[in-house]
C-alpha cells in the first residue's frame, strides 16, 4: 500500500523509518510545510515529496498518518476523511477538547476509519498489565501511579502549540490508566509549577505536574509529569491491589538510580527518548494503522476513544488555574 506522512517533525521522521520497514507498505509520499524536512525524510526512506497535504491526497494514498503539530491535526483529520482516506493521527486530537468535540462531529457518520496514536496501547508492558487486571490477579485495585519524565523539554513553537503539558503529555498517562484498569476517572486534582525553561512559564503552561485521579470504583490514580529528567525517559505504571503489586516499565533501561548498598538494579544504559522507549509499540501501532487500511479491522482507538482522555487533561487544566478539585462531569457540563 502506498502511505502519505503529513508532518516530518520529532516523530514524523520516526514514524516514515517504521513505515518503510513494514512489509505492507510498498510507498511512501511525505509532506511539511517546512521543506528541508519533508526532503530529508525523502532522502533517507526513499519518499516521494508532495507540496502540500492537497498533493499528498492527490497523490493516490491509501491511507495517511499524521505527525504534524498538534495544532494542525484537526484540519488534516477532516482534508483525509473528506477525501475518503483511513487517517492515523498522534495524539491528541486536537489542542482543546473543544475542537476536538468538533472534529468528531463533523467525521461522525463518515465510513472512513480514523485511528489516534495512543502507543502505550501497543507496549507489551502495558499490555501485560491490562491483562493482569482484568484476570482479577492483582485483587481489588486500590492505587495506579503512573509516570512520564521526559529528559528535556520540547521547543518553544511545540510548547505553543500543544495545549500545554496535560493535554499534550499527561493525556499518555491519562489514556493508559482508562485502558489498562478499564475504569472511568471522576475527578482529579492537580497541582504544578515551573523551575526550569521560562518559555514554558511564559507560554502559561506548567514544567513539572502531579495528579490524583479518583477512579468510578474507588482506585486512586497519581499522576506525575516533567519536562525535565535530567536521567532520561522515564515512562512507568505500577499497580497496587489487595493480593498482588505489578509495575510496567520496571527493567534495566528505567532511568532511576538505586541508592541501597548492594542493589545493582537497573543497570542499562536509560532509556533517553520515547522513540527507543516506544520503539516496538510504535511499529505495532503502525502495523495495526496498515490492517486498519486494508479494512481487516477496525481503529483500535477511534476520536470517541481519544476524547476521554482529553476530557481528564482538560479537568486537570482548570483544577491547576483554580487551585481545586475539578470533577469530570463538570467540564463536561461546560
Ligand atoms: N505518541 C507519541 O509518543 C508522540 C511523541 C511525540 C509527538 N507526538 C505528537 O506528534 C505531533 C508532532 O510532534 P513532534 O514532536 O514531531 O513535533 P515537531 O515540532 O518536531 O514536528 C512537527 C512538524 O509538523 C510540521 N507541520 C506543521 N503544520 C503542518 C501541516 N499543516 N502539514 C504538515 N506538516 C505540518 C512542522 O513543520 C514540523 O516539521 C504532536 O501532535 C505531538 O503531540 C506524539
Amino acid at each position: 500500500m502506498r502511505i502519505g506522512i503529513l508532518g516530518l517533525g520529532r516523530i514524523g521522521a520516526f514514524h516514515a523509518e517504521t513505515l518503510s520497514g513494514l512489509d505492507a507498505v510498498e510507498s511512501l509520499v511525505v509532506s511539511d510545510p517546512f521543506a528541508d524536512a519533508a526532503k530529508s525524510a525523502a532522502e533517507r526512506f526513499g519518499a516521494e515529496v508532495a507540496d502540500s497535504p492537497e498533493a499528498l491526497l492527490a497523490a493516490g494514498v491509501d491511507g495517511v498518518v499524521v505527525a504534524a503539530a498538534t495544532d494542525a491535526h484537526p484540519g488534516l483529520i477532516l482534508a483525509c476523511v473528506e477525501a475518503g482516506v483511513p487517517v492515523f493521527c498522534e495524539k491528541p486530537v486536537a489542542r482543546t477538547i473543544g475542537e476536538g468535540v468538533e472534529v468528531l462531529k463533523a467525521v461522525g457518520g463518515r465510513d472512513v476509519p480514523v485511528q489516534i496514536g495512543f502507543n502505550r496501547r501497543f507496549d507489551a508492558g502495558f499490555v501485560a498489565a491490562r491483562a493482569a487486571v482484568r484476570s482479577g490477579e492483582l485483587g481489588k485495585l486500590h492505587t495506579v501511579r503512573s509516570t512520564t519524565l521526559d529528559p528535556a523539554p520540547p521547543p518553544a513553537a511545540y510548547v505553543a502549540a500543544s495545549g500545554g503539558i496535560f493535554r499534550d503529555c499527561s493525556v499518555h498517562d491519562f489514556d493508559i490508566i482508562r485502558w489498562v484498569t478499564g475504569r472511568e476517572v471522576t475527578e482529579v486534582y492537580a497541582a504544578g509549577g515551573n523551575r526550569g525553561a521560562d518559555y514554558i512559564r511564559e507560554a502559561g503552561d506548567a514544567d513539572t505536574t502531579g495528579a490524583v485521579l479518583t477512579l468510578d470504583d474507588g482506585t486512586l490514580a497519581v499522576v506525575s509529569n516533567s519536562r525535565h529528567n535530567g536521567r532520561g525517559h522515564d515512562v512507568r505504571m505500577e499497580l497496587h491491589g489487595f493480593a498482588d503489586s505489578i509495575a510496567v516499565g520496571l527493567e534495566e533501561k528505567l532511568p532511576l538510580r538505586s541508592v541501597e548498598p548492594g542493589t545493582t538494579f537497573p543497570a542499562g544504559t536509560p532509556h533517553d527518548f520515547f522513540m527507543d522507549r516506544f520503539t516496538d509499540a510504535y511499529r505495532a501501532e503502525l502495523t495495526a494503522f496498515t490492517e486498519v487500511v486494508a479494512g481487516s479491522r477496525p481503529s483500535p482507538c477511534t476520536i470517541a476513544e481519544a476524547l476521554e482522555a482529553g476530557w481528564i487533561a482538560e479537568a486537570c487544566t482548570l483544577s491547576l488555574h483554580e487551585h481545586r478539585p475539578v470533577t469530570v462531569e463538570e467540564v463536561r457540563q461546560a
